[in-house]
Protein backbone atom coordinates (compact mmCIF):
# COMPACT_ATOMS: atom_id res chain seq x y z
CA UNK A 1 0.00 0.00 0.00
CA UNK A 2 1.19 3.56 -0.84
CA UNK A 3 1.69 5.50 2.00
CA UNK A 4 2.08 9.47 1.08
CA UNK A 5 4.21 10.90 4.28
CA UNK A 6 3.42 14.43 4.82
CA UNK A 7 6.33 16.52 5.40
CA UNK A 8 6.96 19.45 8.03
CA UNK A 9 7.81 21.89 5.47
CA UNK A 10 9.23 22.20 2.05
CA UNK A 11 12.31 24.01 1.20
CA UNK A 12 14.23 24.83 -1.74
CA UNK A 13 17.65 25.57 -2.53
CA UNK A 14 18.56 27.04 -5.30
CA UNK A 15 22.33 26.45 -5.60
CA UNK A 16 24.63 28.56 -7.98
CA UNK A 17 27.88 26.84 -8.01
CA UNK A 18 28.91 25.12 -11.67
CA UNK A 19 29.12 22.12 -9.91
CA UNK A 20 28.43 19.93 -7.66
CA UNK A 21 31.10 21.17 -5.16
CA UNK A 22 31.49 22.27 -1.61
CA UNK A 23 27.98 24.47 -2.29
CA UNK A 24 26.09 20.99 -3.24
CA UNK A 25 27.73 19.08 -0.57
CA UNK A 26 26.41 21.35 2.31
CA UNK A 27 23.03 22.23 0.79
CA UNK A 28 22.80 17.93 0.56
CA UNK A 29 24.46 17.93 4.23
CA UNK A 30 21.40 19.75 5.48
CA UNK A 31 18.60 17.52 3.56
CA UNK A 32 20.40 14.49 4.97
CA UNK A 33 20.47 15.94 8.70
CA UNK A 34 16.38 16.74 8.08
CA UNK A 35 14.56 13.88 6.78
CA UNK A 36 11.41 15.66 7.81
CA UNK A 37 11.94 18.52 5.60
CA UNK A 38 10.65 18.28 2.10
CA UNK A 39 13.90 19.56 0.90
CA UNK A 40 14.93 19.92 -2.69
CA UNK A 41 18.41 21.45 -4.12
CA UNK A 42 17.60 22.92 -7.59
CA UNK A 43 21.30 23.39 -9.54
CA UNK A 44 21.45 26.39 -11.89
CA UNK A 45 23.76 24.73 -13.91
CA UNK A 46 21.65 21.74 -14.64
CA UNK A 47 18.55 23.26 -16.15
CA UNK A 48 17.81 25.54 -18.91
CA UNK A 49 17.53 29.51 -17.28
CA UNK A 50 19.14 31.39 -20.94
CA UNK A 51 20.89 34.48 -20.35
CA UNK A 52 19.00 37.93 -20.20
CA UNK A 53 18.68 39.87 -22.88
CA UNK A 54 18.05 42.87 -21.17
CA UNK A 55 15.33 43.60 -23.90
CA UNK A 56 13.41 44.91 -20.63
CA UNK A 57 9.59 43.21 -21.76
CA UNK A 58 9.50 41.26 -18.51
CA UNK A 59 9.68 44.85 -16.69
CA UNK A 60 7.39 46.94 -19.22
CA UNK A 61 5.06 44.52 -20.86
CA UNK A 62 4.93 41.34 -18.00
CA UNK A 63 7.26 38.42 -17.09
CA UNK A 64 5.12 36.13 -19.26
CA UNK A 65 5.98 38.10 -23.16
CA UNK A 66 9.73 37.10 -22.05
CA UNK A 67 10.99 36.26 -25.24
CA UNK A 68 13.11 33.71 -23.84
CA UNK A 69 11.13 30.13 -23.60
CA UNK A 70 13.12 27.79 -20.92
CA UNK A 71 12.78 26.12 -17.39
CA UNK A 72 11.98 29.71 -15.59
CA UNK A 73 8.42 29.37 -15.05
CA UNK A 74 9.06 25.80 -13.43
CA UNK A 75 11.67 27.79 -11.20
CA UNK A 76 8.68 30.33 -10.11
CA UNK A 77 6.34 27.34 -9.49
CA UNK A 78 8.96 25.51 -7.09
CA UNK A 79 9.28 29.06 -5.50
CA UNK A 80 5.82 29.37 -4.71
CA UNK A 81 5.00 25.86 -3.60
CA UNK A 82 8.12 26.25 -0.75
CA UNK A 83 7.87 27.26 2.42
CA UNK A 84 11.62 28.67 2.50
CA UNK A 85 14.23 29.19 -0.11
CA UNK A 86 17.70 28.92 0.46
CA UNK A 87 20.03 30.78 -2.34
CA UNK A 88 23.53 29.43 -2.14
CA UNK A 89 26.35 30.93 -4.31
CA UNK A 90 30.19 30.14 -3.79
CA UNK A 91 31.93 33.00 -3.62
CA UNK A 92 33.61 33.72 -7.56
CA UNK A 93 35.85 36.96 -7.48
CA UNK A 94 34.34 38.69 -4.40
CA UNK A 95 30.58 38.31 -5.49
CA UNK A 96 28.30 35.63 -6.74
CA UNK A 97 28.36 33.32 -9.49
CA UNK A 98 27.80 34.35 -12.98
CA UNK A 99 24.80 31.47 -12.68
CA UNK A 100 23.39 33.34 -9.47
CA UNK A 101 23.57 36.79 -11.43
CA UNK A 102 22.05 35.59 -14.31
CA UNK A 103 19.33 34.25 -11.98
CA UNK A 104 19.00 37.40 -10.27
CA UNK A 105 18.97 39.24 -13.62
CA UNK A 106 15.93 36.72 -14.75
CA UNK A 107 14.07 37.55 -12.06
CA UNK A 108 14.45 41.20 -11.88
CA UNK A 109 11.20 42.45 -12.82
CA UNK A 110 10.30 41.01 -9.38
CA UNK A 111 11.68 44.51 -7.97
CA UNK A 112 9.49 46.57 -9.58
CA UNK A 113 6.69 43.91 -8.79
CA UNK A 114 7.67 41.91 -5.18
CA UNK A 115 5.61 39.07 -4.52
CA UNK A 116 7.29 36.84 -2.45
CA UNK A 117 5.96 38.67 1.26
CA UNK A 118 4.96 35.24 2.45
CA UNK A 119 7.81 33.37 1.79
CA UNK A 120 10.80 33.33 3.45
CA UNK A 121 14.55 32.98 3.01
CA UNK A 122 18.15 32.19 3.86
CA UNK A 123 21.03 33.36 1.86
CA UNK A 124 24.19 30.78 1.91
CA UNK A 125 27.63 32.09 -0.03
CA UNK A 126 30.85 29.53 0.18
CA UNK A 127 33.58 30.99 -0.10
CA UNK A 128 37.94 29.51 0.56
CA UNK A 129 39.12 32.85 2.38
CA UNK A 130 37.63 36.31 1.56
CA UNK A 131 34.11 37.79 0.26
CA UNK A 132 31.25 35.71 1.69
CA UNK A 133 30.04 38.16 4.16
CA UNK A 134 30.13 41.12 1.19
CA UNK A 135 28.26 38.37 -0.95
CA UNK A 136 25.59 37.19 1.09
CA UNK A 137 24.70 41.34 1.68
CA UNK A 138 24.12 41.36 -2.06
CA UNK A 139 22.18 38.48 -2.00
CA UNK A 140 20.07 39.61 0.72
CA UNK A 141 19.68 42.74 -0.63
CA UNK A 142 18.53 41.38 -4.11
CA UNK A 143 16.07 38.98 -2.89
CA UNK A 144 15.10 41.74 -0.68
CA UNK A 145 13.47 43.82 -2.99
CA UNK A 146 11.87 40.48 -4.34
CA UNK A 147 9.91 40.78 -1.51
CA UNK A 148 12.08 37.63 0.42
CA UNK A 149 11.92 37.71 4.60
CA UNK A 150 15.63 37.42 4.47
CA UNK A 151 15.39 36.05 7.86
CA UNK A 152 18.66 34.10 7.85
CA UNK A 153 22.28 34.29 6.37
CA UNK A 154 25.47 31.82 6.25
CA UNK A 155 28.86 32.58 5.93
CA UNK A 156 31.24 29.54 5.36
CA UNK A 157 35.18 29.30 4.44
CA UNK A 158 35.84 25.48 2.77
CA UNK A 159 39.57 25.18 2.06
CA UNK A 160 41.09 22.40 3.66
CA UNK A 161 38.44 19.51 3.95
CA UNK A 162 40.21 18.92 7.16
CA UNK A 163 38.29 16.99 9.98
CA UNK A 164 37.89 20.27 11.94
CA UNK A 165 36.77 22.43 9.37
CA UNK A 166 34.16 19.43 8.80
CA UNK A 167 32.92 20.24 11.96
CA UNK A 168 33.11 23.75 11.77
CA UNK A 169 31.01 23.70 8.89
CA UNK A 170 28.21 21.11 10.13
CA UNK A 171 27.65 23.02 13.57
CA UNK A 172 27.60 26.37 12.31
CA UNK A 173 25.03 25.13 9.02
CA UNK A 174 23.06 22.96 11.55
CA UNK A 175 22.71 26.13 13.99
CA UNK A 176 22.26 28.27 11.21
CA UNK A 177 19.18 26.12 9.14
CA UNK A 178 17.71 25.56 12.67
CA UNK A 179 17.33 29.29 13.29
CA UNK A 180 15.77 29.25 9.25
CA UNK A 181 13.02 26.91 9.93
CA UNK A 182 12.66 28.49 13.31
CA UNK A 183 11.89 31.45 11.92
CA UNK A 184 9.41 30.29 9.37
CA UNK A 185 7.44 28.18 12.00
CA UNK A 186 7.36 31.37 14.10
CA UNK A 187 6.04 33.59 11.43
CA UNK A 188 8.79 36.08 11.92
CA UNK A 189 8.66 38.58 9.24
CA UNK A 190 11.24 41.78 8.80
CA UNK A 191 10.30 44.90 9.32
CA UNK A 192 10.70 46.58 6.01
CA UNK A 193 13.71 49.66 5.98
CA UNK A 194 13.30 53.11 5.28
CA UNK A 195 14.80 52.61 1.83
CA UNK A 196 12.66 49.76 1.26
CA UNK A 197 10.02 51.54 1.67
CA UNK A 198 11.30 54.84 -0.49
CA UNK A 199 12.23 52.32 -3.24
CA UNK A 200 8.79 50.34 -3.24
CA UNK A 201 7.21 53.61 -3.37
CA UNK A 202 9.39 54.88 -5.78
CA UNK A 203 7.95 51.85 -8.37
CA UNK A 204 4.82 52.08 -7.24
CA UNK A 205 4.48 55.90 -8.25
CA UNK A 206 6.13 55.81 -11.53
CA UNK A 207 3.59 53.09 -12.37
CA UNK A 208 1.31 55.57 -12.51
CA UNK A 209 2.99 58.44 -13.98
CA UNK A 210 4.02 56.40 -16.69
CA UNK A 211 1.15 53.82 -17.46
CA UNK A 212 2.11 53.04 -21.20
CA UNK A 213 5.63 52.01 -20.56
CA UNK A 214 5.24 50.61 -16.97
CA UNK A 215 1.90 48.64 -18.15
CA UNK A 216 2.81 45.51 -15.91
CA UNK A 217 3.52 47.37 -12.64
CA UNK A 218 0.51 49.33 -13.39
CA UNK A 219 -1.73 46.80 -13.50
CA UNK A 220 -0.06 44.90 -10.64
CA UNK A 221 -0.99 47.85 -8.05
CA UNK A 222 -3.92 48.70 -9.88
CA UNK A 223 -5.33 45.08 -9.06
CA UNK A 224 -3.71 44.23 -5.77
CA UNK A 225 -6.04 45.82 -3.00
CA UNK A 226 -2.99 45.10 -0.79
CA UNK A 227 -1.12 47.83 -2.09
CA UNK A 228 -3.64 50.54 -3.17
CA UNK A 229 -2.40 53.28 -5.64
CA UNK A 230 -3.93 56.21 -3.62
CA UNK A 231 -3.50 56.40 -0.48
CA UNK A 232 -6.23 56.92 2.62
CA UNK A 233 -6.80 60.16 3.73
CA UNK A 234 -5.43 59.11 7.03
CA UNK A 235 -2.22 57.44 5.24
CA UNK A 236 -1.95 61.10 3.89
CA UNK A 237 -2.47 62.47 7.41
CA UNK A 238 0.12 60.32 8.83
CA UNK A 239 2.92 60.67 5.65
CA UNK A 240 2.55 64.67 6.40
CA UNK A 241 3.09 64.05 10.32
CA UNK A 242 6.14 61.95 9.49
CA UNK A 243 7.14 64.27 7.00
CA UNK A 244 7.62 67.36 9.11
CA UNK A 245 8.82 65.24 11.93
CA UNK A 246 12.00 64.33 9.54
CA UNK A 247 12.08 67.97 8.83
CA UNK A 248 12.32 68.66 12.01
CA UNK A 249 14.64 66.15 13.45
CA UNK A 250 17.26 67.27 10.46
CA UNK A 251 16.97 71.24 11.20
CA UNK A 252 17.68 70.26 14.61
CA UNK A 253 21.19 68.48 13.19
CA UNK A 254 21.58 70.83 10.56
CA UNK A 255 21.13 74.32 12.26
C1 LIG B 1 36.77 31.55 -10.44
C2 LIG B 1 36.87 31.42 -8.95
C3 LIG B 1 36.96 32.54 -8.16
C4 LIG B 1 37.04 32.44 -6.77
N1 LIG B 1 37.08 33.57 -6.02
C5 LIG B 1 37.15 33.48 -4.66
C6 LIG B 1 37.17 34.66 -3.86
O1 LIG B 1 37.07 35.78 -4.32
N2 LIG B 1 37.26 34.52 -2.51
C7 LIG B 1 37.38 33.28 -1.92
O2 LIG B 1 37.52 33.20 -0.71
N3 LIG B 1 37.31 32.14 -2.66
C8 LIG B 1 37.20 32.21 -4.02
N4 LIG B 1 37.13 31.07 -4.78
C9 LIG B 1 37.08 29.75 -4.08
C10 LIG B 1 35.64 29.23 -3.91
O3 LIG B 1 34.79 30.22 -3.38
C11 LIG B 1 35.58 28.04 -2.99
O4 LIG B 1 36.47 27.04 -3.42
C12 LIG B 1 34.18 27.47 -2.88
O5 LIG B 1 34.14 26.52 -1.84
C13 LIG B 1 33.74 26.81 -4.18
O6 LIG B 1 32.44 26.29 -4.07
P1 LIG B 1 31.87 25.26 -5.16
O7 LIG B 1 32.68 24.01 -5.02
O8 LIG B 1 30.44 25.05 -4.80
O9 LIG B 1 32.03 25.90 -6.50
C14 LIG B 1 37.04 31.14 -6.15
C15 LIG B 1 36.95 30.01 -6.97
C16 LIG B 1 36.85 30.12 -8.34
C17 LIG B 1 36.72 28.89 -9.20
Amino acid sequence: MYVKIMKEMKILAICGSPKRGNTYSVLNMIKENYPNIDFKILMLNEINLKQCKGCYTCISKSEQYCPLKDDRDMIINEILEADGVIFASPVYVNQVTSLMKNFMERFGYEAHRPRYYDKYAMVMAVCAMFGAKETNEFMKGIFGTFGFNVVSSLELEIALNSEKEKKYVHEKTMKEFNNFITSIKNKQKNTPTMGDLVRFNIFKSISKLNKEYFEADYQYYKENPRFPLEASDSDKKEAKKTASNMINEFMKVRL
